[in-house]
């Protein structure tokens, strides 16, 4: 349904995202991780059509029939918000301050989909209810600031849902939140990817937060995939020194415990040649000076010279 294909992003000439390829169907859920500044961001938004004007893409964006990399901002309206829906890390940022919550939802579902104000405003009702935000009806006259952050989350999700789309693409939506809201939102998330049919795109800098919603991960590093897979390989069995780093920081892997990665992802521009991670990589040799190529199968990739994949 969605199908990425050599999808690359350059900043003022700089490389952000190396050219990257993924596919996923209607009721999948992928799941990006990585640390700070790796490129999740950016990939994001180059697959909902809203990149900065300083970033340039290549390659090509398939949703269903719509190339999506062909079209201009006219085109892109029309699928953002319909087939694509978006949350956001920050609800406050994408909700209306002065604009009661039922209202921004039905507005979606007006705009979208074409109803009078009646039923948009019960199918609005209907929304809220399916994202559990408590006491919907009660809730729906009231504004942002008076609900909780995960309520407000909840709304974002179900402004993002209006449209009835097909593909569901969460931004870091639940690290504004604290760790038991956190829980609820996921769950929430797998709830309704499981039961809409819709595929899922769930992006975080935590192994552990998309490890618990997604079916397939794709680790991102310095704007290249260095590992990709079924979610239980990559936990099970993380192969990419970098995807084994990251493992470590969860406290249920059963993994050898490692000190955790020194340093942090080099900026744009200052990146190294050949494999990028090489200046944080303990088994760094002389040919990791050249760019590894993902070699893999059945789903599972690993871009390191140092491993095979099993
Ligand atoms: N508008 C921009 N102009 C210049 N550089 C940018 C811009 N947006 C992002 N970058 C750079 O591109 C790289 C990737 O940024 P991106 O926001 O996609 O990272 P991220 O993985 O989402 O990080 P985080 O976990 O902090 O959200 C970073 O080095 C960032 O500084
Ligand atoms: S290619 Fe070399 S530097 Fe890169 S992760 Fe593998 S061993 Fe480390
Ligand atoms: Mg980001």
């Amino acid at each position: 349904m969605l199908v990425v294909r050599d999808l690359a992003l350059t900043i003022r000439g700089a490389e952000a995202l190396a050219a990257t390829s993924f596919s996923l169907s209607l009721g999948e859920s992928l799941g990006i991780v990585g640390e700070s500044g790796s490129g999740k961001s950016l990939l994001a938004l180059a697959l909902i059509g809203l990149l900065p004007a300083t970033v340039r893409r290549t390659g090509s964006i398939q949703l269903g029939p719509n190339t999506l990399s062909d079209l201009d901002e006219a085109g892109w309206c029309r699928v953002r918000g319909r087939k694509i829906g978006m949350v956001f890390q920050e609800p406050m940022t994408a909700l209306n301050p002065v604009l009661p919550i039922g209202a921004q939802v039905a507005e979606g579902i007006r705009l979208h989909r074409g109803l009078d104000a009646a039923a948009a405003r019960s199918e609005a009702l209907r929304l809220l209810d399916r994202v559990q935000l408590p006491a919907a009806a009660r809730r729906y006259d009231q504004y942002p600031h008076q609900l909780s952050g995960g309520q407000r989350q909840r709304v974002g999700i179900a402004i993002a849902l209006a449209a009835d789309p097909d593909l569901l693409i969460a931004d870091e939506p639940t690290t504004a939140l604290d760790v038991t809201v956190q829980a609820e939102i996921l769950d929430l998330l797998a709830d309704l990817t499981a039961s809409s049919g819709m595929a899922l795109i769930l992006i975080s800098h935590d192994l552990g937060v998309v490890a618990s919603v997604t079916r397939s991960i794709l680790v991102l590093y310095a704007g290249h995939v260095v590992e990709r897979g079924p979610t239980g390989a990559v936990l099970s069995t993380p192969i990419h020194p970098y995807t084994r780093g990251l493992l470590k920081a969860l406290p249920e892997a059963e993994l050898e415990r490692l000190e955790p990665i020194p340093g942090v992802v080099p900026p744009l521009g200052a990146r190294p040649s050949g494999c990028v991670f090489r200046d944080r990589c303990t088994l760094a040799e002389a040919r990791c000076l050249a760019t590894p190529l993902e070699v893999g199968r059945a789903g599972r990739a690993v871009a390191c010279h140092a491993v095979s994949v099993p």
